[in-house]
């Protein structure tokens, strides 16, 4: 399947780190994701992974000095970078850091550096005083103000035993980091205010009722909201998905919590998704023992839960106001229900979900939505990845914010 990264040339400089072989794994996953992966590597680097690995990873020549002796006529630096579409350095040393800050060109990879016109991303990973001290962040500072980006290290166990930032992030971070270098930051001056999973309404202890949502399509928003620059806050209903990097997640179980963490957090937002399966009813009483057996059938009443969008859709009175989008999640007469509630809850944008369909809705991967903007212009998007899906929306959301 085609993806962002198909094709795409990029350059990777690895330099002399105990956490080059993690940076061999990226390599691993950009090459599988098509992207055309050619490698630098620093001569301390080689010393921790050998340019053969990472050639039988890259599945090309790796180089490694300025005066390769089969280069050919070109100067192999000019000709490496001029063809680059990214050039992403991992692990970077303080060292190297140093070097980039200076404008060195001692070698291939700083040489490469100065003669790139592609965008670079900076992943730093040595011991956490190194990372600390005042020079090193003065250099990242610098290469900031070169206009790269400098992914922050993870905090955790180092290879020198100590314990504290520096260790180069893991690959989930890093893809975002690349995707994000490749998409257009066309949210950049957005919050978006998004919800997510199902809610749980308890009635004991041990039991409650809930819904069959994943989290997976409001996951998938946020994660795509990011990549394109937004500021993305996330309420989400209990769900097994890792939050993804950068968005500011805030956890919630009951309709009430999600209904409490929305209006708090309303006032910032530019943008409200509400793609949580809320949960409509709650028990009236939620006892605080387990509900034991008896023999005999029991009455348990069910209050309704405030509706979200629709209180959100009520306030909605002047333009300046967030944009919101709701979910419809439908079984069937899904464009009627779409229109109703579109108008009901005074909506921008809704998002039909076919919660029935083969490879649509609950827990699937891919879904097959329909949009109809306030306009009640229709939209029938194809079957989807949840990712590809999310793109669409944005770009929707995009033109109703023009
Ligand atoms: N929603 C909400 N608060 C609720 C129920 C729903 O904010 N208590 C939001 C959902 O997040 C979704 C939209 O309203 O964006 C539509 O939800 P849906 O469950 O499809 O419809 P309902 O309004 O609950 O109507 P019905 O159950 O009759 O289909």
């Amino acid at each position: 399947m085609k993806t962002v990264l198909t094709g795409k040339k990029i350059l990777f400089g690895i330099t002399g780190s105990i956490a080059v072989y993690k940076a061999a794994e990226w390599v691993r996953e950009l090459t599988k994701a098509e992207a055309q992966v050619t490698v630098v590597m620093t001569e301390a680097a080689t010393r921790f992974v050998s340019s053969l690995t990472i050639a039988a990873l890259s599945g090309r020549r790796v180089y490694t000095g300025m005066f390769e002796p089969d280069a050919g006529e070109e100067m192999t630096h000019i000709s490496l970078a001029r063809e680059s579409d990214l050039f992403i350095i991992a692990p970077a040393t303080a060292q190297s850091i140093a070097k980039l800050a200076y404008g060195f060109a001692d070698d291939l990879l700083s040489t490469l550096v100065l003669a790139n016109h592609a965008k670079v991303l900076v992943f730093p990973a040595m011991n956490s005083s190194m990372y600390c001290h005042a020079a090193t962040k003065a250099n990242l500072t610098r290469l900031q103000e070169y206009g790269y980006g400098v992914i922050e290290p993870e905090q955790g166990k180092l290879a020198c035993g100590d314990e504290g930032i520096g260790r180069l992030v893991d690959w989930e971070r890093a893809r975002e980091s690349i995707l994000s270098a490749f998409a257009d930051q066309d949210f950049a001056e957005q919050t978006i205010l998004i919800t997510a999973g199902p809610t749980w309404e308890s009635f004991d202890p041990a039991r409650h009722m809930s819904n069959r949502s994943s989290g997976k399509m409001g996951y998938s928003l946020a994660r795509v909201a990011k990549r394109r620059g937004a500021r993305v806050i996330l309420v989400s209903g209990p769900s097994a998905i890792e939050p993804p990097p950068g968005v500011e997640i805030i956890n919630i179980v009951s309709a009430q919590q999600m209904h409490d963490a929305v209006m708090e957090h309303y006032s910032s937002a530019d943008i409200v998704v509400m793609a949580a399966a809320v949960s409509d009813y709650r028990p009236g009483k939620t006892m605080e023992q387990k509900i034991k057996k008896g023999g005999k059938s029991i009455d348990l009443e069910l209050v309704p839960n405030p509706d979200i969008l629709k209180k959100l859709g009520q306030k909605k009175k002047r333009a300046e106001q967030a944009l919101l989008v709701g979910f419809a999640a439908e079984s069937r007469h899904h464009i009627e229900e779409g229109q109703r509630k579109l108008k009901e809850k005074n909506l921008d944008l809704i998002v039909i979900n076919d919660i029935i369909g083969k490879d649509t809705g609950f827990g699937a991967d891919t879904n097959r939505v329909s949009l109809i903007d306030r306009d009640y212009q229709l939209e029938k998007l194809p079957l989807l990845s949840k990712e590809e899906c999310a793109d669409m929306i944005l770009d929707k959301i995009v033109k109703l914010l023009q």
